[in-house]
């Protein structure tokens, strides 16, 4: 893999180039707004100073990092020559087709086109690809400087050549890749959205508070966060959205959305980002 394509320059965006520039590759950041470009790498600089700080990186290696990142506001010019794209745009099912019809129409013919989507079926964005042996999911985790894994989802056409080479780039990462199948979910929120709705429900019945639903579970299972507090970080919006993937494609009422989700997603009470949700944000 010489060169790597980053689409979506937003939270996710930004910490995948992070990653891949930090491992020496050449990065190209693509957002089609010139404002989230320059807001993105001024949040690598700053999440760089983080680790620069802590001790976990070299100065010098914060400027060869940020040496190895380049923008363009055209996904056109800057697909022309990569041969992996990661797209990291927002969870939009018709957004994400469009891109990879743009992608499939722009990067060279052996490129890879790997989406970072959370719930979206890898089959169907592929479906409007020619190139659907060469599509595949590429899962990374928020905050991803930080998280060890890369779910990496085989949509129904992946090649097993294509899987072989996203697992080992993602050990080039220092990641750990787990290799799933595409179903609703995949694997790391069919078990996490459950356990997040269902300590909504808690909440929602009345059986115990946020700070002592939180508190059972960062004390009592060694959660880094508790499951309202994550919900708050990953966005409310979010979690509702991965609920409906689940509830839709499985059909089964267990994944039913708690009433209070929706009512906070409906009030624009998104978590972390809005300044609010289970607990308030300044
Ligand atoms: N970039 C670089 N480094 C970062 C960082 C970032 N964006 N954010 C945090 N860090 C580093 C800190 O510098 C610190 O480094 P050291 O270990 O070297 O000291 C370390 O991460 C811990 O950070 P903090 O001390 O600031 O704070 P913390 O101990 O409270 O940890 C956390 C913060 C890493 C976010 C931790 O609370 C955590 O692991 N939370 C759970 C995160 C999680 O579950 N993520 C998955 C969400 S689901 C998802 O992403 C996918 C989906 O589809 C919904």
């Amino acid at each position: 893999m010489q060169q790597i394509t980053v689409i979506g320059a937003g939270t996710m965006g930004n910490g995948i180039a992070h990653v891949f520039a930090q491992n020496g590759f050449a990065v190209t950041l693509v957002d089609v707004s010139e404002a989230q470009l320059q807001k993105a790498l001024q949040t690598i600089g700053k999440n760089l100073d983080r680790q620069v700080t802590k001790g976990s990186l070299e100065p010098a290696q914060k400027e060869s990092t940020l040496h190895n990142i380049r923008t363009n506001s055209s996904l056109a010019a800057g697909v022309a020559t990569a041969s992996l794209v990661v797209e990291a745009a927002t969870e939009n099912i018709e957004l994400k087709k469009n891109i990879f019809r743009q992608l499939d129409e722009h990067a060279p013919k052996e490129c890879i086109l790997a989406t970072n989507t959370s719930s979206i079926s890898i089959t169907q964005i592929a479906a409007v690809t020619q190139r659907p042996r060469q599509v595949i999911g590429m899962h990374f985790m928020n905050p991803v400087p930080v998280m060890k894994l890369v779910e990496i989802i085989n949509g129904y056409a992946t090649e097993a050549s294509v899987t072989e080479r996203i697992v080992a780039l993602s050990k080039e990462l220092c990641k750990v890749p787990c290799v799933v199948n595409d179903y609703p979910g995949f694997i790391a929120n069919r078990i996490l959205m459950p356990m997040i709705n269902e300590a909504i429900y808690s909440l929602y019945e009345g059986v115990a508070g946020v700070d002592a639903i939180d508190t059972v579970m960062k004390l009592g299972m060694a959660h880094p966060m508790g499951p309202l507090q994550l919900a708050d970080f990953i966005g409310l919006d979010v979690c509702l959205s991965i609920l409906r993937v689940l509830h839709d494609g499985f059909g089964n009422p267990k994944y039913a959305p708690c009433p209070l989700l929706v009512n906070m997603v409906t009030a624009g009470k998104l978590g972390a980002k809005s300044g609010e949700g289970f607990y308030t944000y300044t």
